[in-house]
């Protein structure tokens, strides 16, 4: 009688135990998960929902500013973290830099020049230069 209430007491300390660790390891799955990918977070993933991302990259891929312009690295031309860490969001700076995309430019970020889009409106243009300054680390 008091072995079979000890085996049954054992059999309950190993269900406990067997819980625990399975919680345990639940508790770690659901702190590292959440972590890992803010840690690698693209701008892309941080702005993606911000109403002038999405008018601006939709502006930006009717165009050809990907073909020389990545989000995070240098290729033709400068990346637009970069342009973004350069110039505050003002509407100085945005009406400055649409007229360098509508006119062209050379000599801010180097010897290559960035090719006039004379076809681009105004508006146009304000709306890609918003979107590249709001990509800011
Ligand atoms: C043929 C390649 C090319 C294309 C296409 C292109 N760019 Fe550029 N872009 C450049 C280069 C090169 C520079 C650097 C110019 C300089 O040093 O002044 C530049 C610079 C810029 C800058 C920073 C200007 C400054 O004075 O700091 C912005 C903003 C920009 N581009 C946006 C755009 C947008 C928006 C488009 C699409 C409408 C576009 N680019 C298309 C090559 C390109």
């Amino acid at each position: 009688m008091n072995r079979l209430l000890g085996m049954g007491m054992m059999a309950l300390v190993g269900m406990t135990f067997a819980c625990g660790g399975g919680e345990k390891t639940a508790e770690t799955t659901a702190e590292a998960t959440p972590a890992a990918p803010a840690k690698e977070m693209t701008l892309e993933e941080k702005y993606q929902d911000d109403p002038i991302y999405i008018k601006g990259i939709e502006k930006i891929k009717a165009s050809d500013c990907l073909s020389c312009h990545m989000v995070e690295r240098k290729i033709v031309g400068p990346s637009y973290a970069e342009v973004a860490a350069k110039y505050e969001s003002t509407e100085e700076n945005v009406n400055m830099l649409a007229q360098k995309v509508i006119n062209g430019g050379v000599g801010v970020w180097g010897e290559i020049p960035m090719p006039p889009h004379l076809s681009l409106s105004e508006e146009d243009a304000k709306d890609m230069i918003r979107y590249v300054l709001l990509l800011k680390k």
